[in-house]
């Protein structure tokens, strides 16, 4: 082995293990047996250590990475960690960008004088991991929104938006063939990035039971799946605008210890895209996160948040990829931090930094907070405006309203017969209307872009356009 520049056996089947095999508790002779027919290839050194962090852990995370996760690293010492190592020198020529002098970018002033930030953080480049000071601020307004995210979670690492963060988390942890748990409807990107890009199965559990989250669907999927298995959590829910109740969140959580406490690992990602949108009573107002990432050496959790939805600032293009786990020490937190800061770098380098600026701009602002609040209470005010009209309706043959309390959205189950991409077409054509057409005949309606006084009118062309797809 030493011969092969391989250090220990568990590094030759990190390297070896194509196969997909599970090998929990795997001796020297399964490594050999997985690894025997084997095409060698090189490991990075940097990604070598990272794995021996992570699999000398308390917590499964170096087993539950995929084979493109246990090949990626940060490129500690190259380029940009040289760059980053003479940032403040009196000379420094080691940046990719032109300098002015020693503090300023040489950028143009048609394009600086649109933006009241200093020159360098709107043209030079940001680190591959994000700005250290947004990605601090970040973990401590999450701490502020989930009161009980009371235990030690990584920094999180800045990505360039949501989709990217999932994207590096799929990368992270699906292979081929693993299997990804998550309710359905859902939103639709999910088959692409884990799907079509990793070759994962998606193994879809209805969202609803008699109106009730499908806590029962969703135990019996964790129990059926294999050792390893990717459940992805996505609440307030795209699209139907679903966040559990208080029980349900914590049954859910329940379902996952359990599978757990049989030995078999649970990567659980938490896409908290509509964070904090909440509009009634009883709902979890808290991430998954914080019951899950606590729970268990067998769980471990990734969280993928950020400004898009957040902090209404869709096309700045922040995301953010947290890690948390039972037994995951400070150092592990780092190696995984350091593969996603690896991933970054491979894909966009790094993340615009005057998006991150702004940002911290705004965090800083003494308005940050009230805009916030107010906004999601414009929201919450179109969610209210929604159930006021749509009980009142008169027309309870056309189409099922499916449970909703938060978010921005919400689903119209169109009653058999009558077509929801023809209503949809109906809508354009007939009323100037737009809504999404989704599989399962469902009306998917962003109730989240429609002002409060345009949404008795809304529903009204949606009756309409029902009325006339079904001949009545
Ligand atoms: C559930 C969910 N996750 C992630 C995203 C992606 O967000 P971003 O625009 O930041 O990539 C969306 C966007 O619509 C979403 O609905």
């Amino acid at each position: 082995m030493e011969a092969l520049g391989i250090a220990n056996i568990q590094k030759w089947f990190v390297i070896g293990n194509f196969s997909n095999e599970w090998l929990p508790e795997a001796s020297f002779e399964n490594y050999i047996f997985v690894a025997y027919p084997m095409v060698y290839m090189a490991l990075h050194p940097l990604a070598a250590a990272l794995n021996d962090t992570l699999s000398g852990e308390g917590s499964r995370a170096g087993f539950m990475l995929s084979r493109r996760g246990k090949e990626l690293y940060f490129p500690e010492g190259g380029i940009v960690a040289q760059g980053q190592e003479a940032c403040g020198s009196a000379l420094n020529a080691t940046l990719g960008i032109a300098l002015e002098d020693a503090e300023n970018p040489l950028c143009l002033s048609s394009i600086a004088d649109a933006v009241s930030l200093p020159s360098r953080a709107v043209f030079s480049y940001a680190p591959s991991a994000g700005v250290l000071a947004l990605r601090t601020a970040w973990v401590a307004h999450q701490r502020e929104r989930n009161p009980a995210l009371r235990f030690p979670v990584s920094l999180p690492v800045v990505t360039s938006g949501l989709t990217h963060a999932l994207a590096i988390a799929a990368r992270l942890f699906a292979d081929e063939d693993d299997e990804v748990m998550l309710f359905e409807p859902a939103w639709d990107n999910y088959q692409l990035l884990f799907g079509s890009e990793c070759g994962a199965r998606l193994r879809p559990v209805p969202l609803f039971h008699g109106g009730s989250l499908n806590v029962d669907g969703l135990r019996s999927a964790l129990n059926a799946a294999g050792n390893k298995c990717i459940l992805l959590l996505n609440f307030p829910n795209n699209p139907t605008g679903y966040t559990p109740t208080d029980a349900e969140a914590r049954a859910l959580a329940v379902a996952v210890r359990e599978r757990a406490e049989r030995g078999a690992d649970t990567v659980v990602l938490v896409d908290d895209a509509y964070a904090g949108l909440v509009y009634e009573q009883g709902v979890f107002r808290e991430s998954m996160a914080v019951l899950l990432g606590d729970l268990h050496e067998r769980v471990l959790v990734a969280k993928i948040d950020g400004a898009s939805k957040e902090e209404f600032a869709w096309g700045l293009r922040i995301g953010f990829l947290t890690f948390a786990g039972k037994g995951l020490t400070e150092a592990g937190m780092h190696a995984l931090e350091q593969k996603a800061a690896g991933a970054v770098r491979a894909s966009v380098s790094g993340s615009c930094n005057l998006s991150q600026h702004l940002l911290l701009k705004a965090f800083a602002s003494p308005e940050y907070a009230a805009e916030r609040r107010a906004h999601a209470a414009t929201l919450e005010r179109r969610y209210h405006a929604c159930v006021r009209i749509l009980g009142e309706r008169r027309r309870h043959d056309l189409f099922e309203v499916l449970p909703c309390n938060s978010g921005y959205f919400l689903c119209l189950r169109l009653t058999d017969g009558i077509l929801a991409d023809r209503v949809r077409l109906l809508l354009l054509e007939r009323f100037g209307t737009g809504v999404i057409a989704l599989p399962g005949n469902l009306l998917r309606i962003a109730f989240s872009a429609v002002p409060e006084d345009q949404i008795a009118l809304l529903f009204s062309n949606i009756v309409s356009a029902c009325e006339e797809a079904s001949g009545t």
